[in-house]
């Protein structure tokens, strides 16, 4: 099927973002295993696998509407030194993928490209649960203190 007018910079662009998020998501997750924060380690890595499957997901809907899903551009990391460093830049990087989300709907209802808008609608749902979750966290250590936040990330 071939794209309507723009849907192909757009669905790039976001694959972009999805990228760099499988390459930041996995270099934290390893830090925190490193770090022997167990708990977060696992979560990390399960978030690295979400944006993965979306990136997939992009790259499968670029090829049906025969595209070049670009795969070779990664945007520079925002690598945390610290378990709260980490969930900021991960929340601004969630950030920048729904704002390039949203800008595609849009641009999807403009050209009438409702099946591209289904999928990015969905992949919309799934960036906000990602952002709750980090904006829980960061709410949890302000309740309970980074020292026990973190003491409770040690167990599996
Ligand atoms: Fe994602
Ligand atoms: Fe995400």
């Amino acid at each position: 099927m071939e794209a309507k007018q723009g849907v192909l910079e757009h669905l790039n662009k976001i694959l972009t973002g999805e990228l760099t998020a499988v390459h930041q998501y996995v270099a934290h997750a390893a830090m925190c295993e490193n770090w022997g924060y167990e708990r977060l380690h696992h979560a990390l890595q399960e978030r690295a696998h979400d944006e993965l499957d979306h990136a997939r997901s992009l790259v499968e809907h670029i090829l049906y509407l025969d595209g070049t899903p670009d795969l070779q551009t990664v945007n520079p990391l925002t690598i945390g030194q610290t378990v709260p460093e980490q969930f900021q830049h991960d929340l601004v990087l969630e950030m920048e993928v729904l704002t390039l989300l949203r800008a595609a709907i849009a641009h999807c209802t403009q050209v009438g490209d409702f099946t591209t808008r289904h999928k990015l609608e969905d992949l919309c749902v799934e960036t906000e649960e990602h952002i709750d979750w980090l904006e829980t966290q960061q709410e949890t250590i302000k309740q309970v203190g980074l020292e026990n936040y973190l003491s409770e990330q040690i167990k599996k």
